[in-house]
């Protein structure tokens, strides 16, 4: 059984998240999500329009999503992919190189983004309305 790991904040899901875990979930036999906690973004200046149980939820009903844990640190990562056994950690490309570390662990891949989407431009084309 092939795990994979990926990490992200997932606020208004929008197809490019949809197309990253889709992807991520094909890399392997099951898919774990971490999901940035509200303390932990509130941390990082973020304030997201679900909360961390929403967003926890919506994942849980997604078919390729196997497994959720709550991401509520930087430095979780390493423990993260040893207790869960995992064989490859994948996130998207605007991270590239950011976890090369892992790699003395697991694989470790950045997959292209979906153009011309994200939370951020949800929300302002919103704002705009
Ligand atoms: N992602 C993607 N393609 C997009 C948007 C996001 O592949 N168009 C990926 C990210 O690279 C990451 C995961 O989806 O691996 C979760 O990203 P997240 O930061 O939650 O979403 P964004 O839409 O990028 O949010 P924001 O605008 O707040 O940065």
């Amino acid at each position: 059984m092939i795990k994979v790991l990926t990490y992200g904040t997932f606020d208004l899901l929008h197809h490019g998240h949809i197309r990253l875990l889709e992807r991520s979930r094909a890399l392997g036999d099951h898919l774990t999500v971490a999901v940035s906690t509200d303390q932990f973004n509130l941390g990082k200046g973020k304030m997201c329009a679900y909360t961390y149980e929403e967003r926890v939820h919506i994942l849980r009903a997604i078919r390729y999503v196997d497994n959720v844990i709550p991401e509520t640190d930087w430095e979780q990562k390493i423990d993260d992919v040893k207790n869960h056994d995992i064989d490859i950690f994948v996130i998207g490309d605007d991270w590239e190189g950011e976890f090369d570390f892992l790699k003395d662990y697991c694989k470790v891949l950045y997959l292209p983004r979906t153009p011309d989407i994200s939370t951020t431009q949800v929300k302002e084309m919103l704002s705009n309305k």
